[in-house]
């Protein structure tokens, strides 16, 4: 199978785990990226069987318009039940590094309203410890300069995301070369930094249920409450 195929796969399981449980005031949160993309073209053949969906970045919205999937403002929507997304690193306790695609606060937002959050990603994404892939972090622009500065200080090697402003108005600082042994403290380090509007570790709040994409079939992992 190659790798799009493995993407396709997951999109699907995470569908047939929602199709039981739609009814037609069900609104989905969606992410963002190419696994995301999978979901949601999975997901639109079902179109009639739920109300809406909430995206997690203007090219989702595009996306989910594109199949006629009506879009909601995370703020007029009451309940979430799931929200379904990529990671580009996840490890066994699901926790996740995402942001490869600069959506990674709006992802953030609705994933903490969503009740489950169902990550999708093919098995090269399952890692032992995160931060092989460089952690994303979104910055608001005049704080650049100090917030890496302060990220060097936690031993991170801080490189500008050249020509990517985030649908925020931001920028991003991808990490490299950090070995994240503890990702919940690293996250509360990285938010307690005057400047940063969010990272791209998803520790505090992980993955519910993580579908993993495997020549033999999807694999699923699930948090260990
Ligand atoms: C976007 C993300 C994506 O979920 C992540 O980058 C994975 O993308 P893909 O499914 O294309 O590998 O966090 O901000």
């Amino acid at each position: 199978m190659t790798q799009d195929e493995l993407k396709q796969a997951v999109g699907q399981a995470a569908v047939e785990i929602l199709l039981p449980t739609l009814d037609d005031r069900s609104v989905i949160g969606v992410g963002t990226g190419s696994t995301a993309n999978c979901f949601i073209d999975a997901l639109a053949k079902h179109k009639g069987f739920f109300d809406g969906a909430v995206a997690s970045s203007e090219a989702t919205a595009q996306r989910l318009k594109g199949h006629g999937i009506q879009v909601h403002d995370l703020n007029s929507v009451a309940q979430l039940d799931y929200y379904v997304d990529g990671a580009d690193e996840a490890n066994k306790h699901l926790e996740l590094i995402k942001g490869g695609g600069a959506a990674l606060t709006r992802e953030k937002i609705v994933a903490a309203v969503a009740r489950t959050f169902i990550c999708i990603a093919d098995e090269s994404k399952l890692v032992d410890t995160l931060g092989q892939f460089p952690l994303p972090v979104e910055v608001i622009p005049m704080a650049r300069s100090h917030v890496a500065r302060e990220i060097v200080r936690l031993g991170g090697d801080p490189v500008y995301r050249e020509g990517c402003v985030t649908d925020n108005g931001n920028v991003i600082l991808d990490i490299h070369n950090m070995q994240i042994h503890d990702p919940r403290k690293l996250e509360e380090q990285l938010n307690a930094i005057v400047g940063v509007v969010c990272s791209g570790l998803f520790a505090a709040r992980p993955a519910d249920i993580l579908l993993l994409g495997t020549k033999s079939g999807v694999k699923r992992l699930e948090r260990e409450q």
